[in-house]
């Protein structure tokens, strides 16, 4: 038996808002046979198991009766190359960004642009993780789970993750799957993704007129560090609501009595409206009650000045969702996990 499970652990550490809740039990998962090993402990004690990965995309509103199982499994392979490009196999708990860094370091390209996402490898595909112009579906090509249910492996191709905008089939069955590593095909001949504007505009800038992925990464981390704040230093969750797509009727009426609506066209006509335009115009940014707050230079990130509980957060972000309705009639979904 290589599982430490602690009882009555604070989950503080564990999640970057550093909402203090407690768990009712807590273990790190290095391997594949600490998994199971959770796996059978919670179903012999008649417990559930919640596993969390960098906890960033989570939001914690009680305490968790449950055994909660920190992924922390570690390695980075190549499981194949050939001329052009490498499939790289990396462990769920490895820390996403220190991964990208590592691939470009070795030459690889197709991850720069989600550069200084905080989590792990294991939970980018939950959400389809993306920034910049480039999501994980658009670098992945497949992962190992564990069903929960028959206490098998199961690989899943691109199609089979059904991915979506910050979406997979692993957010629909909820407590199912445990993806325990994932594989991503990169390449050693960079293709650029510099469509977003900021990201160009930086480069220019620098006069860097030949980008490399390098280049490309660091445009990004210093953009993501001039409006995202850092988890280690104000807690928070990233974005904390998705951009809603609504009809394009909708956004028209919006327009017209606001013009400065950011709005992007999708392709199936509808319009991708920026969840954090609306928010500032409603007058959120900057809004701060105890220590919940809205972050001052992006309405899309809730932030934990301190001591905020999970349900102070929780608050606030049904009051912003409430006040978003009424004034806009859109409806904004939350990004993070709630338990
Ligand atoms: N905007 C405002 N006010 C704000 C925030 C944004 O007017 O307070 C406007 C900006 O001026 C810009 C537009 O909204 O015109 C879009 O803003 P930004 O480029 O910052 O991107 P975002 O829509 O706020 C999304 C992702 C981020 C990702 C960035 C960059 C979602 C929910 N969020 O944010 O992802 O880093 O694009 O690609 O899709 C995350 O999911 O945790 C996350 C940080």
């Amino acid at each position: 038996m290589s599982l430490q499970i602690q009882s009555d652990v604070s989950l503080k550490p564990y999640n970057t808002f550093g909402v203090d809740v407690r768990a009712r039990l807590f273990a790190q998962a290095h391997t594949d046979g600490d998994v199971r090993e959770a796996l059978a402990y919670a179903a012999q004690h008649q417990l559930q198991l919640m596993v969390v990965g960098g906890g960033s995309n989570l939001l914690l509103t009680h305490d968790i009766d449950a055994l909660v199982l920190r992924m922390a499994s570690r390695g980075i392979r190549i499981t194949h190359e050939d001329c052009g490009t490498a499939v790289v196999e990396a462990e769920a708990g490895e820390p996403w960004h220190p991964f990208v860094q590592q691939m470009l370091a070795r030459g690889l390209a197709g991850l720069e642009n989600l550069s200084l996402i905080p989590g792990t490898v294991g939970a980018a595909p939950m959400q389809n993780i993306g920034a910049y112009g480039v999501e994980v579906k658009d670098v992945f090509h497949s992962l190992t789970a564990l069903d929960r249910q028959t206490g098998e492996l199961r690989e899943f191709s691109l199609d089979e993750c059904a991915f979506g905008y910050r979406d997979s089939v692993f957010k629909h069955q909820t407590g199912r799957w445990l993806i325990l590593r994932v594989r991503f095909k990169l390449s050693f001949a960079a293709t650029l993704h510099l469509e977003y504007g900021p990201v160009r505009q930086r480069l220019q800038e620098q006069g860097i007129t030949e980008p490399t992925p390098m280049h490309v990464s660091r445009a990004i981390c210093a953009i993501r560090g001039e409006k995202l704040p850092d988890p280690a230093v104000l807690g928070n969750a990233g974005s904390f609501f998705k951009n809603p797509v609504v009809p394009a009727a909708l956004a028209q009426r919006i327009r017209d009595l606001h013009p400065g609506l950011v709005a992007y066209a999708q392709p199936d006509g509808q319009m991708k409206l920026a969840a954090g335009w609306l928010i500032e115009q409603a007058g959120w940014k900057g809004f701060r009650e105890g220590d919940a707050g809205v972050h001052a230079l992006q309405s899309l990130v809730l932030v934990n000045y301190g001591s905020a509980s999970g349900l102070e957060l929780l608050n606030l972000a049904r009051r912003i969702q409430a006040d978003i309705l009424e004034r806009f009639g859109v409806v904004l979904e939350m990004e993070p996990n709630l338990y």
